[in-house]
Formats: structure tokens, sequence, C-alpha cells
């Protein structure tokens, strides 16, 4: 008989009344990648957290290596092999990579911290699983395809055996991707047990041996991945089938919306990463930019949005100079963002979910009159952004941190698409989502489009761009390197241009 590594029995978790975790079976088998399949909310990441040692069951019973254990807190699970690498990161912004990495597990040589030694093996452990980062930068100035590097680099730095991965690949660029999944099989070679959260049906097709499809908190099925395709596991997971195809009328493009020109944006420490780039978003089109990470988008969509300093070059919105104007400004101006880092500067997490999606609007009527916050008014306008958008959570006034990571992000999207601006900026709109909230939120883009918005879409899932875009402007080095029409490119080309090739002909620059 296989040996479970990990069994779970009748796992239920409550949060008041609210039950996230009803009765739930999982059993790990040693040596293989098992995947955790779910909608948003439907309890993948409570479930882990008992692993983990950040929440303890309500009821049932958890066995690690055939022993029944209490896992109470982080550093008993860690105890027990068991490392997570989170949804969201656990990273302390102000510490470096290395700091982060040994934090609470730090080497002492006559009561002094070693760190050189640390940084050292740190760097050794890095380059063995090809997980790139530079031990001695701080968290805060470094991507967040890096900060999950570091997450994955601190489990296995404490010699974890089972590992667990909440959505890994949610902020990875596609190569990245490939290699954390050559790194996955590697891991299990060597022995040890991987459970893999994501709603990426291809990942788990490429890398699981079995997959467990938890719906609304209860556990429907443990299957075998070999035989299953990308439909069945939907299908399992949603209860429907679900559309991968997005349709769309053709773009009928107005005028300008957004305007870019030569723009010079410094990143964090004071060196250009948008060197000289321009672009023009028209309203009634989807303008998709794809890139590599790092090649500026992140410095790019700050500056338009007015939250970083444009260093020269101009930026005009809806013919207004908005180079210089603050955050504020340039949402009144009509731009709804939805930022790539939700927890940075998407949302408050200690404020309710109602309030969170005032936040851009609470100083108006009705959610506010004379100065005096109606909450009556936001709480309401809450609830309706969460029917809505199908957000789900126990209700309206529990604080953002309590809702799952993919509602999270459906409720920034809400909230910056209900404000119905005129130039819509989504970055990665649908990391972290299930392919029918994926599915949802594409349609909701398309529709903003045809009421004669612009929508500017930066997106690493090339499927994503070529599915949406009216354009794509392919970005490489801080410039535009090219932008061609999704009916007449490719995956391929998308490849070679973000790789900072030419292409010449007609394809380019429509
Ligand atoms: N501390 C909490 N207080 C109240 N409700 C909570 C809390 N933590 C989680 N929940 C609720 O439990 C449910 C399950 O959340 P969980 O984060 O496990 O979902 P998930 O399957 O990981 O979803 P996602 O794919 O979006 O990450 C959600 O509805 C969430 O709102
Ligand atoms: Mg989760």
């Amino acid at each position: 008989m296989t040996q479970n590594v990990i069994e779970m029995r009748d796992i239920t978790k409550q949060f008041g009344d609210f039950v996230a975790n009803d009765h739930i079976k999982l059993n790990l088998r040693k040596g293989e990648i098992h995947a955790l399949l779910g909608e948003n909310g439907a309890g993948k990441s409570t479930l882990m957290n008992m692993l983990a040692g950040l929440l303890e069951p309500t009821s049932g019973e958890i066995f690690v290596n055939g022993q029944a254990v209490t896992i109470d807190s982080p550093s008993k699970s860690s105890q027990l092999g068991i490392g997570m690498v989170h949804q969201h990161f656990m990273l302390v912004e102000a510490f470096t990579v290395t700091e982060n990495i040994i934090l609470g597990n730090e080497v002492l040589k006559k009561g002094v911290l070693n760190l050189k030694k640390a940084s050292q093996d740190i760097k050794e452990l890095s380059e063995q699983y090809h997980l790139s980062v530079d031990p001695d930068a701080k968290i805060s100035d470094i991507s967040v395809g890096a900060q999950q590097r570091v997450e994955i680099l601190k489990t296995l730095y404490r010699g974890a055996d089972i590992l667990i991965f909440d959505e890994p690949t949610a902020v990875l660029t596609p190569s990245e991707i490939k290699e954390l999944m050559a790194i996955m099989k590697k891991l299990t070679k060597e022995g040890k047990s991987i459970i893999l959260i994501t709603h990426k049906l291809d990942e788990i097709r490429a890398v699981a041996d079995r997959v467990t499809v938890i719906r609304r908190g209860k556990s429907i099925e443990t299957v075998e991945v070999a035989g299953t395709t990308s439909q069945d596991l939907a299908e399992m997971m949603v209860g429907r089938s679900v559309s991968f195809k997005t349709e769309k009328k053709p773009a009928q493009p107005q005028g300008v919306i957004l305007s870019i020109e030569n723009l010079v944006v410094d990143e964090n420490r004071g060196i250009p990463a948008v060197k000289g780039l321009s672009l023009e978003a028209r309203g009634g089109e989807i303008i998709g930019i794809a890139g590599i990470d790092g090649n500026g988008q992140t410095e790019l969509v700050e500056a338009i949005t007015g939250l970083r300093k444009v260093k020269s070059g101009k930026l005009e919105i809806k013919g207004k100079d908005a180079t210089k104007l603050s955050a504020r400004q340039i949402t009144e101006l009509s731009v709804g963002h939805v930022p790539e880092d939700r927890h940075r500067d998407g949302l408050v997490l200690d404020m309710t979910l109602a309030e969170n999606m005032a936040l851009q609007t609470y100083y108006k009527k009705p959610l506010s009159q004379q100065g005096i916050l109606n909450y009556n008014k936001i709480n309401e306008y809450g609830r309706k952004l969460m029917g809505e958008f199908d957000i789900r959570g126990a209700n309206e006034l529990v604080a953002a941190k309590g809702f799952s990571g993919g509602n999270q992000q459906k409720a920034i999207i809400a909230r910056e698409v209900d404000r119905d601006p005129d130039l819509l900026i989504v970055s990665q709109p649908t990391r972290g989502l299930d392919v029918g909230a994926i599915e949802y939120i594409h349609k909701r883009l398309i529709e903003e489009r045809d009421k004669g918005k612009a929508v500017l879409l930066v997106s690493f899932e090339l499927d994503e761009i070529l599915n949406l875009s009216d354009r794509i402007a392919v970005i490489y080095d801080g410039k535009i390197q090219g932008i061609v029409d999704p009916e007449r490119t490719n995956k391929q080309e998308l490849g070679m241009l973000m790789a900072g090739e030419e292409i010449k002909g007609e394809k380019v620059n429509v």
C-alpha cells in the first residue's frame, strides 16, 4: 500500500456561523504531486492553513506519517516537516531576502547572527533550484515574482519534506512557471510530497498525479489526473460547463483617451525602467500590453495612475495634461485601476469589504454627506457589489482579509469597474481567479469596451492577451517593441517581440 504522509479526516472549520470547510477528506501519498482544485472561496487555503499551523480545525483529525497530530503553531508544522508557500506572501518588506528566509530560524554563532553564511547558503540553494534572487536585496525592491521565489526558498531552506504550494504560479511568468514545474517534479523524485493549489487546469494536467476537488467547503472527489481533460476538471469544480473562449464583436475604436509620449519613469533605485515609451489607447478598444516581467510595465502603470513620478515625457488623459497629477486627481479624471499587487495597492485588509468598496468614492454622495460617512449606504453598496460580481464570503462587514484571495481580487475589479471609468487600467486582472470567475471578468471588460471605454490590459497570460485585446503592444526594455493585431499574430511571434527581436512587415504597428 502506498504510504500516506498526510491524512486529513473529516476536517471542519467554522468562522463564527460560516462553515469554510465541511467534513473534508484529503490524503497525500509519499512522492506525489496532489492538486487541490476548487472555486474561489471553496476553502482550499483554509484547509492548508490547518496543516501550516495557522488555523486549528473546529473538528476532525490530521495524521502525519500515520501519527495523529495537533498542529497548533507554525513551528509545530515545521517540526513535522511541513512547509507552506502562501498565496499571499508573508514577507517583511523592510528586510532583505536573506533576513526573511532565516527569520525564526536564525543561525546563531556565539549569539551573533551569521548573515554572511546564511546569504551564501541561500545563494547556493537558489542556484541549485534555479530560483534566482539576490540574497541582499530588500523585499520592497523586488518584483512579485521574485518575492514568490523567496517564499519557496524559505521552505526549502528549512528542509521541509511535505511542501504545500498555494497558487505559486499565479504570480509567475510563463517561463518561471515551467521552471517551477520542473523543480516540483525534481522535489518529488527526491522523496518530497507536494500539495499544489492552482486554478490553471493545464498545470494540474502537466504535473499532478491526483487531484482533489472541493466545492463550497465540501470535498467532492479525488481522481487520477491521467485521462481527465481540462473541461472535465472545470465541470467537476464549478458544477457546470465553462467556456474557455471569450465571444466578442469587432472593436469600434473612437477618440484617443490616453496618450503617452516619450515617457521616462524611474524604478525604485532611480534607474529608468520606462525609457521613452509612446502609446495611445482609444475609447472602445482593449489594448493589451504583453511583456516579460520587469520590462517597465509596473512602472508604466504606476506613472499613468499617479502612483509614481514621471521623469520626462508627457501623459495626456482625455486631452488633459496628466503628467504631474496626483493619484486622486487622476482617479477624478475617470480612471479606474486594478493594481497588480492587490495587497500593496488594492485593499486595506483590516477594513471591511464594504469600506474597501467605497475607497475611491466615500467622500462623495451618497456614501457621505457634508463630510459625514453614511454607513448604511456604504454597506448597502458593498452588498450590491458582492451580489453582482459573485464575491463569495460571509458578508460585507467581514474585513477584507477574511475573504479568499480570488474573492479579494473580484472585489477590487468590482470597485473599479462599477465606477464606470473612461479609462480602465487592469494589471493581471484575473490572477488567482477560478475559470468561472475569469469567464465573468472577461465578459465585463468587453462590456466596458463596448460602452466606448478605453481598457489597458497588462497581463503575463498570453491567452488572456490574445483573447481580449483589440491591439497588442509588446513592451520590451521600457519601450514598445511593436504593436500587433491579435487576429494576425500568435504566441511565437509575441514571444519573439517580448525577447526584444524585431519583426518586419505589415503586422507590426497596426
Ligand atoms: N478569518 C476569516 N473570517 C471569516 N471568513 C473567513 C476567514 N478566512 C476565510 N474565510 C472564508 O472562508 C471561505 C474559504 O476561504 P479560502 O481562503 O479557504 O478559499 P480558497 O478556496 O482558498 O479561495 P481562493 O481560490 O480565492 O484563494 C471564504 O468564503 C472566506 O471568506
Ligand atoms: Mg486561497
